[in-house]
C-alpha cells in the first residue's frame, strides 16, 4: 500500500486548513452559494436532497484496517452510523453535517485519506481490480501503475478544470474486472512479443445519459510513456471537449464526433511533442512505485483440505463455492465479503462492521481490504486453513451472505432516498427483488448473472452493463422502471436494449422473474443467462413479459 511521504501529509493537511476558512466563510455569508460550489466540489462534497454528500477518495479501492477503523468513527461521531461503498471504490458519508465537514477531513488527514477530485471536473480516483495483485490470471499488478497515474493526475494544474469528470480505470489481467471499457480512459496491462510490459488504451467508453463502449486507440503503449500519452489525451480532449453543453461535454462525445481513429491521431500529434519529455517513466520511478506493492509474508502452511467441512457444514460449502476466489499463491484464497444482504441497501455498512472488517483483515488478511466496483469488500490474502473462521466471523457480522456473482449481489445506486437527480427510488426496488428471489438454490441454479440498477439516466448504478439492467424514469411526476437485458461490463462489454414501456414499481419483481423463466426455458445445458440472451435476443422476453397487450 502507497505509504505518503511528507510532502504527502503536508498539501492535504494544507487543503484541509484551506477548506476549514471557506466553510467558514461560507456559514457566516462572505461566500455566495455559487462561490462556495467549485470550492466545496473539489473537496468531495455535495449538497443533496437531504444532507450534503462527502464521497471519500479511496485510491483503487485499497484499504488499511487503519483507515477502516477511522472511517468507523466518523461515521460514528459525524453520520448516521454507517457508510456507503461506491461503484467506483469510493466511500461516501450521506448525513454529515457542513459546519464539521472539516473536522471529517482533519480526521481522514490522519490516516493518509481525503476526498480530494472525487467530484468536479477532473480526473477521478483510479479504479482498479479488486484482485490485483492475487488473481491467478493476472499479466502484471495494475495498483503501480495506478498509483503512479494518481500522483501525476492529483492536483496536476493543466487539468484542474476539464470540460467533464474523468474516469481512468486500469486493469492487469485477462478478465476484466474494472469495467475498463465504460470509462473514459480503460488502461488493459499486455506484455508484447519482445516481453515488453505496456497498455492497451481504450478511450470514450462511459455510461450516464449517452452510454458508449471505448475505443481501441493504442495497441501496445510502452509502460515508459504512459503519462506522456495520458497527458496528450487529456490535452486534444481539454482543447476541443464541448464546454457549452454539459450533457456533451464528456470525452465519449468528443470521440464519438471525431470518430475513433481521427481522435487517435490528433492524440499522436500531440504526444510526438511531448514524447521522451519530463513526464517519460523511468525504470526507478516505476520500482519505486512498484516498492509499495510487494507481496506479503505469505506462510508455506497456509494450505488445508476442506473436505470434510464443507460435507459437515453445507453453507460453509455454498460461501466457499460462491464467495471465494483462487489465488495466485497456493495455500491462499481472496474472500468475498458480501455487503448484499436481504433488507440493506447494496454496499451500505455500519461503524460496526467496519470495525469488524478491519478485524478480519488484521486477524486473516495482512491488515488490507479491498473495495470492489461491485460494491462488496474482499480481503485478498486468506489462509485456507482460516477460511471456516473468516466465514463464521463474517456471518456473525453480517457479510456471508453466499450471493456473489447472484442475481441479488445487485448494483444499487443511493437513488431517490439521497439523491437529488433520481427520477426514482432504486433501494427499495433492490429490497423488492432481493426478498422475492431468496432461495439460493434457485440462485444457484441460475449461476452468473448480473442486475444493476439506477434511478436516473445519470447510470451511477450501471444499468447499462447490468444482465439485467433497471433504470428509474419520471413519468409526469410518478415513479416508473425501464428495464433492458445484455449489458455486460467485461471483457465483451455490451450495451442492453431495452425490453420496452416501463413498469410500475410493484411489477418490478414479477417482471424479473419472467425474464428468470424465460431464460430457464430457453437455455441449453450450461449456459449462462447473457450467453442464452445473445443466442435468442430480446424477442422472446418481450412476448412473454407483454403478453396480455399484444
Ligand atoms: C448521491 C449523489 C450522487 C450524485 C449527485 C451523482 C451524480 C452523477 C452524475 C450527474 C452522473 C452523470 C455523469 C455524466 O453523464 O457525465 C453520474 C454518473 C455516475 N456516477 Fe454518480 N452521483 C451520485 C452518487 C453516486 C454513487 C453512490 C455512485 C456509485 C454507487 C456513483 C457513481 C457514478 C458512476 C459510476 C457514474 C457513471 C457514469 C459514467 O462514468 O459515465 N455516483 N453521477
Ligand atoms: S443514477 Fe441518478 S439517482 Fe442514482 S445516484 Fe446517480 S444521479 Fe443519483
Amino acid at each position: 500500500m502507497y505509504v505518503y511521504d511528507s510532502y504527502d501529509h503536508h498539501i492535504v493537511r494544507e487543503r484541509v486548513a484551506q477548506f476549514r476558512r471557506q466553510t467558514e466563510r461560507y456559514l457566516a455569508g462572505d461566500l455566495t452559494d455559487e462561490e462556495f460550489l467549485p470550492l466545496r466540489l473539489q473537496n468531495g462534497l455535495y449538497i443533496q436532497r437531504v444532507a450534503p454528500m462527502l464521497r471519500i477518495a479511496v485510491p483503487y479501492g485499497l484499504l488499511s484496517s487503519r483507515q477502516l477503523r477511522k472511517l468507523a468513527h466518523i461515521t460514528r461521531e459525524y453520520d448516521k452510523g454507517y457508510a456507503h461503498f461506491t461503484t467506483r471504490q469510493n466511500i461516501q458519508l450521506n448525513w454529515p453535517q457542513l459546519a464539521e465537514v472539516p473536522d471529517i477531513l482533519e480526521e481522514l488527514a490522519e490516516v493518509e485519506m481525503h476526498a480530494i477530485q472525487t467530484s468536479g471536473n477532473c480526473i477521478r480516483n483510479v479504479t482498479s481490480d479488486q484482485f490485483a495483485g492475487v488473481a491467478p490470471d493476472e499479466i502484471t499488478d495494475p495498483r503501480p501503475y495506478c498509483e503512479i497515474i494518481r500522483q501525476w493526475s492529483t492536483f496536476h494544474p493543466e487539468f484542474a478544470f476539464l470540460p467533464r469528470k474523468f474516469k481512468i480505470a486500469v486493469c492487469g489481467s485477462e478478465q476484466d474486472r474494472a469495467a475498463i471499457l465504460v470509462h473514459d480512459i480503460g488502461l488493459q496491462l499486455v506484455v508484447n512479443d519482445a516481453g515488453e510490459t505496456g497498455f492497451k488504451v481504450y478511450v470514450g467508453g462511459g455510461l450516464g445519459r449517452t452510454p458508449i463502449i471505448g475505443s481501441l486507440i493504442r495497441e501496445f503503449l510502452p509502460e515508459a510513456d504512459l503519462l506522456s500519452y495520458l497527458e496528450a489525451i487529456l490535452r486534444v480532449y481539454n482543447l476541443l471537449g464541448r464546454r457549452d453543453n454539459k450533457f456533451k461535454a464528456r470525452i465519449k462525445i468528443l470521440v464519438k464526433a471525431t470518430g475513433p481513429e481521427a481522435f487517435a491521431d490528433k492524440v499522436e500529434q500531440e504526444w510526438a511533442q511531448i514524447r521522451a519529455g519530463e513526464t517519460t517513466l523511468t525504470q526507478e520511478e516505476i520500482a519505486r512505485a512498484k516498492s509499495f506493492f510487494t507481496l506479503p509474508a505469505y506462510q508455506a502452511d497456509a494450505a488445508q483440505d476442506l473436505t470434510s467441512l464443507k460435507a459437515e457444514h453445507k453453507a460453509f460449502a455454498r460461501w466457499l463455492e460462491r464467495n471465494v476466489r483462487s489465488h495466485k499463491q497456493p495455500g491462499y484464497k481472496a474472500v468475498n465479503l458480501s455487503l448484499k444482504p436481504t433488507g440493506v441497501a447494496p454496499g451500505d455498512v455500519t461503524d460496526q462492521q467496519l470495525e469488524a472488517i478491519a478485524e478480519l483483515a488484521d486477524t486473516y488478511s495482512f491488515g488490507e481490504v479491498r473495495a470492489t466496483h461491485e460494491q462488496n469488500v474482499v480481503l485478498a490474502d486468506v489462509r485456507e486453513k482460516d477460511l471456516f473462521d473468516v466465514w463464521q466471523k463474517a456471518k456473525a457480522n453480517g457479510f456471508a451472505t453466499p450471493n456473489i456473482g447472484t442475481l441479488t449481489d445487485m448494483i444499487c445506486c443511493p437513488g431517490g432516498d439521497f439523491c437529488s437527480l433520481a427520477n426514482a427510488k432504486s433501494i427499495p426496488i433492490a429490497e423488492a427483488i432481493q426478498r422475492r428471489f431468496d432461495d439460493m438454490d434457485y440462485l444457484y441454479d441460475l449461476g452468473d448473472l448480473t442486475l444493476n440498477i439506477s434511478g436516473c439516466m445519470n447510470a451511477c448504478g450501471h444499468h447499462h452493463v447490468g444482465h439485467i439492467g433497471i433504470l428509474g424514469v419520471d413519468k409526469k411526476g410518478e415513479e416508473f422502471y425501464q428495464v433492458q437485458l445484455g449489458g455486460s461490463a467485461s471483457n465483451d462489454a455490451s450495451l442492453g436494449t431495452v425490453l420496452g414501456p416501463s413498469f410500475g414499481r410493484d411489477d418490478v419483481p414479477d417482471v424479473v422473474q419472467k425474464i428468470l423463466d424465460v431464460y430457464v426455458e430457453k437455455r441449453q445445458p450450461e449456459e449462462l443467462f447473457l450467453d442464452t440472451y445473445r443466442r435468442i435476443g430480446v424477442q422472446p422476453f418481450k412476448e412473454r413479459i407483454y403478453a396480455k397487450a399484444s
